[in-house]
């Protein structure tokens, strides 16, 4: 549905310096996906993101939307694809001055439709994102999540292929964020429109995105499953990103911070595994034990389902007196668990060896 290849975007600072807010990206996105674009502030996602729909004109690279050359399109072409290009933003964007009904017919004042018809796709739209008793309130008298909703209705209003959420859910409380990405999923597996969804918070991307790409300093530095970005990730950022969105960092603090752990953790080796899919379902702390005599002491264990598959992350004490450390880690590493090793030592800085 979308293909970004070898896309550049420069900005040119107050001190006529060149800025590379993207760099060389590339990123294909499925019909149907739900893509996440996750880095910090100033990574490049709301450029990158804008230059799907072509607001944002890359210096160079090509944007293929539906298969169409978006930079070969004249100005009338480019309008009537960016009417199947839904957007949503942070902060909402609302017409302060029309009701939920205004900014609803809005976007449709130039679609060939009758006035029956609109009030129609209206009435539908509203009742998709729950607002049907607010049609006539005006964006002052609605909460965040209400008036996200509303943008929501006026996103699909011209039935889009694709919607673009930049920070959609940034300004809102966790329980709207909640209700919020629930509708957008439904949005989603309803008409099986393709979003491109960017945060500063993996668990957003977590929750409802089927892939991600990890972007810093204008690049993408990871991309891939959801399971397998959770599973596996490569970059230290992606790591970062990814403790941010657990309880790993607390449980390390409450680790270390225990007196008779402390003591332990100067002879026995501290171990961070993880494991998806199947994995999660075989005794290999028993199987250790049988095998090599290795005790293995949980000291943090969770267990989610990302996109239908359990995703396990496990904090050990393994102490092994008779088999060398390497063999248990072949072995685990044969059962497609991955573990690091963290340098007791070093625990102040949490360094994984
Ligand atoms: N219109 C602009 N003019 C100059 N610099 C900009 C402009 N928009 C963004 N930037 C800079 O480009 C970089 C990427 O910005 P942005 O795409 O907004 O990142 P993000 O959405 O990830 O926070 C930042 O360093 C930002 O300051
Ligand atoms: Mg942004």
């Amino acid at each position: 549905m979308i293909k970004l290849e070898n896309i550049n975007v420069n900005y040119h600072d107050k001190q006529g310096h060149i800025l590379q807010a993207v760099n060389n990206v590339n990123l294909h996105i499925q019909k149907g996906e739900i893509f996440g674009i996750v880095g910090y502030s100033g990574a490049g996602k709301s450029t990158l993101v804008r230059v799907i729909n072509l607001l944002q004109k890359p210096q160079s690279g090509k944007v293929i939307v539906n298969h169409q050359d978006l930079m070969n399109l004249n100005e009338k072409q480019l309008r009537a694809t960016r009417k199947k290009i839904g957007m949503i933003f942070q902060h909402f964007n609302l017409m302060n001055s029309r009701t939920v009904h205004g900014n609803v017919l809005y976007p449709l004042r130039d679609a060939k439709l009758t006035k029956q018809e609109k009030e129609q796709k209206i009435q539908q739209l509203l009742e998709l994102v729950g607002l049907a008793d607010k049609r006539d309130m005006y964006p002052s008298q609605l909460s965040g999540g209400q008036k996200q909703r509303v943008a929501i209705a006026r996103a699909l209003a011209n039935d889009p292929e694709i919607v673009l959420c930049d920070e959609a859910t940034s300004a809102l409380d966790p329980k709207n964020t909640q209700a919020i990405l629930k509708l957008l999923k439904e949005v989603n597996q309803k008409l099986g429109i393709t979003m491109v969804l960017i945060t500063h918070e993996m668990d957003v991307v977590k929750e409802i995105c089927h892939k991600v790409a990890v972007m810093e300093k204008g690049r993408v530095i990871e991309v891939g499953k959801i399971v397998d970005i959770f599973s596996h990730p490569k970059q230290s950022l992606t790591q970062d990103f990814i403790y941010t969105a657990s309880n790993i960092e607390l449980a390390y603090q409450n680790i270390f911070d225990h007196p008779l752990l402390a003591n332990k953790l100067q002879n026995d080796c501290l171990f961070e595994l993880h494991y998806i899919g199947h994995n999660s379902f075989n005794p290999f702390i028993s199987e250790l034990y049988r095998r090599y005599q290795t005790e293995v002491t949980i000291l943090y264990s969770d267990i989610e389902i990302i996109q239908n598959q359990p995703v396990g992350n496990l904090i050990a004490l393994i102490t092994s007196e008779s088999t060398p450390i390497e063999k248990i880690e072949n072995y685990l590493r044969q059962q497609n668990i991955s573990m690091s090793r963290l340098n007791a030592l070093q625990h102040e800085n949490y360094y994984l060896i």
